[in-house]
């Protein structure tokens, strides 16, 4: 990455700002229910703390509509940190900015952690105010971006910070969570060992014609599974019974295929159901033969064997999006075979964030894959081939 890091500056003394993604799931009860994100950006943390930093934590939570919502505190991710942090004292502030947390900022010591509130609880974060910005910025030292999973947004933690601090002749650098991300996402697109195999499933084809696009040029194979193979079906001529079918992207499901050739690959069969229900009657039929009343609900096992057999000699995969409605136990057998073909092979395996990432920890399998992201529009964004805010705002080395 030509971008610099937490390695190139000294921080011993000063005060850091860490944009982190603590965006986290919580139940009814506030309570954490997967703190994969926390995790990632433990070793930013404690490498700074180690090196005699102060920590100011910024991040979202939620989107918050107007003003703060206690359900949507960054209190639970603070609580956790502590967790994580015995020897270190981390402080959940009442805000992000204002008089207090200039008071907090101004007393904190090296080794203590101050995790501001939520940053959406204003709603010039993501409106581009740079007041909002300064004040954000004010007493910072170093600015440290290891939020990838909000990478692509142009809020204002994100971006317009690092612009105040740029204009200060403070340094903006990447903390080891977003390198990392960077580095796997970008030497698969860039620069991948080959076959390069890419495995796209979710509902929508719309959602991904970029990411399509953008690989199509770049992969040796593209695997489509999920609801958007229906709409490529589709447009190769066959019968979709009651399936999710985008009519509007049938179009260019047909002129994507035309761009793709035999690059592009979609399932032979299917398993479709009579309701979107996870006790549905189900059957597995060819990928020509769905009719009335039916609907496609998963990748069948001639399509798990076609695609494993592309994946076999792959030396890079990466896989965006589920093969079915890996929900219902019934229907989440592409998804999870795919998941295990994955974790066999002898290749760097990178998951993109959302779905997949939820996929492959319910298949117990993320310990088999070399990267999975915490980015999920993220991860998208990237491998349609942007700039992300987040990684131009850094500076180079
Ligand atoms: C995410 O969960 O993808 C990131 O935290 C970004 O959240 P957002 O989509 O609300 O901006």
């Amino acid at each position: 990455m030509n971008k610099k890091t937490i390695r190139d500056v000294d921080v011993q003394g000063r005060r850091v700002f860490v944009r982190v993604d603590f965006n986290v799931p919580l139940d009814a009860d506030g309570v954490i229910t997967d703190d994969t994100r926390i995790q990632g950006a433990m070793p930013t943390i404690r490498y700074l703390l180690e090196h005699g930093a102060a920590l100011v934590l910024a991040s979202h939570l939620g989107r918050p509509k107007s003003g703060p919502e206690p359900k949507f505190s960054l209190a639970p991710t603070a609580k956790r940190l502590q967790e994580l942090l015995p020897a270190n004292q981390v402080i959940m502030a009442a805000d992000c900015i204002g008089a207090e947390v200039e008071a907090q900022k101004q007393a904190l010591q090296p080794g203590q952690v101050l995790v501001l509130e939520n940053v959406r609880f204003y709603k010039g974060e993501q409106k581009g105010d740079m007041d909002f910005a300064a004040q954000l910025a004010s007493q910072i030292d170093v600015y440290v971006d290891d939020a990838f999973g909000t990478a692509h947004r142009p809020d204002m933690s994100v971006a317009g910070v690092p612009q105040i601090m740029r204009a200060q002749g403070k340094p903006v650098v990447a903390g080891f969570l977003l390198e990392k991300e960077i580095e796997f996402l970008g030497s698969a697109v860039e620069n991948p060992v080959r076959p390069f195999v890419a495995i796209l499933g979710g509902a929508k084809v719309s959602d991904k014609i970029n990411v399509i696009q953008n690989l199509l040029g770049k992969v040796d194979a593209l695997l489509i599974g999920g609801g958007m193979a229906n709409t490529f079906l589709k447009a190769q001529g066959y019968e979709l019974g009651d399936s999710l079918v985008e009519e509007a992207s049938v179009e260019l499901a047909h002129s994507l295929m035309a761009q793709g050739g035999d690059i592009l690959v979609l399932p032979v069969d299917v398993v479709v159901a009579d309701a979107f229900a996870a006790d549905a009657n189900h059957k597995v039929v060819g990928a020509d033969e769905v009719t009335a009343g039916w609907r496609v609900l998963d990748i069948g096992p001639a399509t798990i064997a076609h695609y494993a057999n592309y994946l076999a000699g792959a030396k890079t995969v990466v896989w965006n999006g589920p093969m079915g409605v890996f929900e219902f136990p019934a229907f989440a057998k592409g998804t999870f075979a795919i998941a295990d073909v994955l974790a066999g092979l002898d290749a760097t395996t990178i998951i993109g964030g959302g779905d997949s990432a939820a996929a492959v920890n319910d298949a117990g399998l993320a310990g088999k894959m070399t990267h999975i992201s915490t980015g999920g529009g993220a991860s998208l964004e990237y491998l349609e081939g942007k700039v992300l805010p987040g990684v131009a705002a850094l500076d180079e080395k």
